[in-house]
């Protein structure tokens, strides 16, 4: 199913897609979202929830929601069969195409090495660091992407 050699299909999730995405986020969240909180995402008016598929099936998610002056990226997954292929970059880059020339937001995991790679080629710049963010009571690295930093096209 995943190839490096196509190209993720990348589009919003609506309901339709409730079951598929519950299960990916199960495989392959660090912290897992209920299927209720998944439900209310996707029917909040004011975010941006789009889905990467490899032959009809998603194996990529992106959550992102207007506070009011930007934009934050608040759940981000790839199917751990199919990471290292560029589907997390399609889909940051899809989100910031579609959401305008806002800054984006996100925290991230300390000792999240892997996604914190992938925020800098992106173009993410940390600016701050939030101790005992997680329920764990690890820290939390927030980055920023200021308006127009990544090269979307
Ligand atoms: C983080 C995650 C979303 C990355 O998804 P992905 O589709 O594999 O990422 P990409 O293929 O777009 O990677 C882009 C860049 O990120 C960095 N990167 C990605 N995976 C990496 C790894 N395992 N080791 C080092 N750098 C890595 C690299 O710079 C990579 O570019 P390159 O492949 O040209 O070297 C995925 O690993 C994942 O789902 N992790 C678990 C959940 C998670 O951590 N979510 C983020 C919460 S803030």
């Amino acid at each position: 199913m995943c190839s490096r050699d196509d190209a993720p299909v990348i589009r919003e999730l609506t309901m339709d897609d409730l079951d598929q995405l519950v299960a990916l986020d199960q495989q392959a969240a660090l912290d897992p979202w209920s299927q209720e909180q998944i439900e209310q995402e996707l029917n909040y008016g004011n975010a941006l929830c789009l889905g990467g598929f490899k032959q009809g099936v998603l194996v990529g998610y992106l959550f992102c929601r207007w506070m009011g002056d930007s934009w934050h990226v608040m759940a981000l997954g790839v199917d751990s069969a199919c990471r290292r292929q560029g589907i997390a970059s399609h889909l940051i880059k899809q989100s910031i195409r579609q959401a305008g020339p806002d800054a984006h937001y996100l925290e991230v995991r300390q000792s999240n090495l892997v996604a914190q790679a992938l925020y800098i080629q992106l173009g993410f710049q940390q600016i701050g660091l939030r101790k005992g963010y997680y329920r764990d009571g690890e820290a939390a690295i927030v980055m920023r992407c200021p308006p127009g930093g990544i090269e979307t096209l």
